[in-house]
C-alpha cells in the first residue's frame, strides 16, 4: 500500500517539485493549501497540484479562523518579537498545521510534508505544531535532504516530469504574505546596510508618495475585538483587518525594516509591511492603558508581551504556557471596549483620542483647575513614606567615608 502524506503546497516551484519528489519515493501526495489571506489566486490549484502528480488537492478558506484565532489573541499580547515583528509568518504555520493533521487522519495519511529549508523558523513551527497535536505523524521536508543545489536544478527537474512552473523573470525576494502582513527576504535585502529598494515593498506605498493631508479614523472595540472602523461595521473580521490594510498602504503605514534573530542562530535581515495589525496594535495598546489597572496594564505590555511572542515566534503556538498567557489576556476582554481615533499620515500611526465605558481615567483626578478632587495633602505624607529608602541611600552618600 502507497503511503500517503499531505503536503503544505503553495504552488510555487519548490513545493511544486516536492510533489514529484515524493511521488517518486513512494508517497501518495495530498496537497493542501490554507487561504490565509495572501492576495493570490488560488483557483488553479487543484490543477497544478494534478499536473505535478498529486492525487487530491485540498485548498480551505482560512480566513476567518486566521482572524479570530490566531491574529486576535496575538494582538491581545500586544506581541512583537524583539519588539517591532507583529509575527506575520509565524502565526500561518500553526494554523496549517492543525489543518494538515485533521486531514492526515480524516485521509488515513501518517505523515505531512512541507517545503521549508533547514536554516529558518518554519520548518520548526510546522514540526512542533505537528507533534503537538499528535506525535505520532511523521513530518517530512524534502528541502533539506534533496539532492538539488539551486533553482536551476530545480526547474530541470520540473521539466523533466512536465511539472507546470512559470519561468517568468523571477524576482529576487522571497515572500510570504498573508492577512497579518507580508514577509520579504532575500536579494538586495541580504545587505542590512541597503536601503530596502521600493520594489521589495507589496503593499505599501512609500510615506514620501503618500497624500499631503493626514487620515483620521476610529476604531471600535467590543470584546477586545476590533468591530467597526469609522462606524461602518463588519460582519467578517478579515474584511475589515483587509481594509485596514488597504487604508494604512495608502499613508504608507507599517513597514518594519529589521534585522532579527532565527531560533536556528543566524540574523537575517527582514523587511515587513503590516499596516492593518499595526495600526490594531497602537490602537488596542492605547484603549488597553485606559482600561486596565496600572499593574496589570505593565505586566502585560513587559511580560505578557515579550513572552507571548517568543513562544509563538520559536513555533511553541501550542504550548502551555501559550495558551496560559491566552487565558490572562482574554481575562481582560470585556473591559477592552470603546473607541480608538488614530491618525495616519506619511507613514506614522499615531493614537489621537481614545473613549470607553470601562474608562478608568478620571478627570476630577486628573484635572489642575478647581474641579480638582486629589487630596493634596496626601502627597506630602505619600512623599515621605515611598521616599524613605531614597532619605536612608542619600544619608550614606552624604558621609565622607
Ligand atoms: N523571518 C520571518 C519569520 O521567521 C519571516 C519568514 C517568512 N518567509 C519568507 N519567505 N519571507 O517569521
Amino acid at each position: 500500500m502507497a503511503k500517503r502524506v499531505i503536503l503544505a503546497y503553495s504552488g510555487g516551484l519548490d513545493t511544486s517539485v516536492i510533489v514529484r519528489w515524493l511521488t517518486e519515493r513512494g508517497y501518495e501526495v495530498i496537497t493542501y493549501t490554507a487561504d490565509v489571506g495572501q492576495s493570490e489566486d488560488l483557483s488553479d490549484i487543484p490543477e497544478k497540484a494534478k499536473a505535478s502528480g498529486a492525487v487530491d488537492a485540498i485548498v480551505e478558506d482560512l480566513k476567518e479562523t486566521f482572524a479570530r484565532e490566531y491574529c486576535m489573541p496575538t494582538l491581545r499580547a500586544l506581541a512583537l518579537y524583539e519588539g517591532k515583528y507583529p509575527l506575520t509568518a509565524s502565526l500561518s504555520r500553526p494554523l496549517i498545521s492543525e489543518r494538515m493533521v485533521y486531514y492526515a487522519k480524516k485521509l488515513s495519511a501518517n505523515a505531512v510534508a512541507h517545503g521549508s529549508t533547514g536554516k529558518g523558523n518554519d520548518q520548526v513551527r510546522f514540526e512542533l505544531s505537528v507533534w503537538a497535536l499528535d506525535p505520532d505523524i511523521e513530518v517530512l521536508a524534502p528541502v533539506r535532504e534533496w539532492e538539488f543545489k539551486s533553482r536551476e536544478e530545480e526547474i530541470e527537474y520540473a521539466k523533466k516530469w512536465n511539472i507546470p512552473v512559470k519561468v517568468t523573470k523571477e524576482k529576487p525576494y522571497s515572500i510570504d504574505e498573508n492577512l497579518w502582513g507580508v514577509s520579504i527576504e532575500c536579494g538586495p535585502l541580504e545587505d542590512p546596510w541597503t536601503e530596502p529598494p521600493e520594489d521589495a515593498y507589496q503593499i505599501t506605498c512609500a510615506p514620501e508618495k503618500s497624500p499631503e493631508e493626514p487620515f483620521y479614523l476610529t476604531v471600535t472595540f467590543e470584546n477586545a475585538i476590533p468591530v467597526a472602523i469609522n462606524g461602518k461595521r463588519y460582519e467578517k473580521l478579515w474584511e475589515l483587518i483587509r481594509e485596514l490594510n488597504t487604508l494604512g498602504g495608502k499613508y504608507g503605514v507599517g513597514r518594519v525594516d529589521m534585522v532579527e534573530n532565527r531560533l536556528v542562530g543566524i540574523k537575517s535581515r527582514e523587511v515587513y509591511e503590516a499596516p492593518g495589525a499595526l495600526i490594531l496594535y497602537e490602537a488596542y495598546r492605547d484603549l488597553l492603558s485606559l482600561v486596565t489597572d496600572r499593574e496589570t496594564f505593565h505586566y502585560l505590555i513587559s511580560h505578557v508581551s515579550h513572552k507571548y511572542a517568543e513562544l509563538v515566534y520559536n513555533g511553541l503556538w501550542f504550548s502551555q504556557l501559550k495558551e496560559a498567557l491566552d487565558k490572562f489576556t482574554e481575562h481582560l476582554s470585556p473591559h477592552v471596549k470603546g473607541e480608538v481615533k488614530v491618525k495616519l499620515y506619511k507613514g506614522s500611526i499615531k493614537v489621537v483620542g481614545r473613549t470607553s465605558p470601562y474608562s478608568l481615567y478620571d478627570e476630577h483626578f486628573a484635572t489642575y483647575t478647581t474641579q480638582d478632587k486629589f487630596d493634596h495633602t496626601a502627597g506630602k505624607y505619600f512623599t515621605k513614606v515611598y521616599g524613605l529608602p531614597m532619605k536612608l541611600l542619600g544619608r550614606v552618600r552624604g558621609k565622607k567615608l
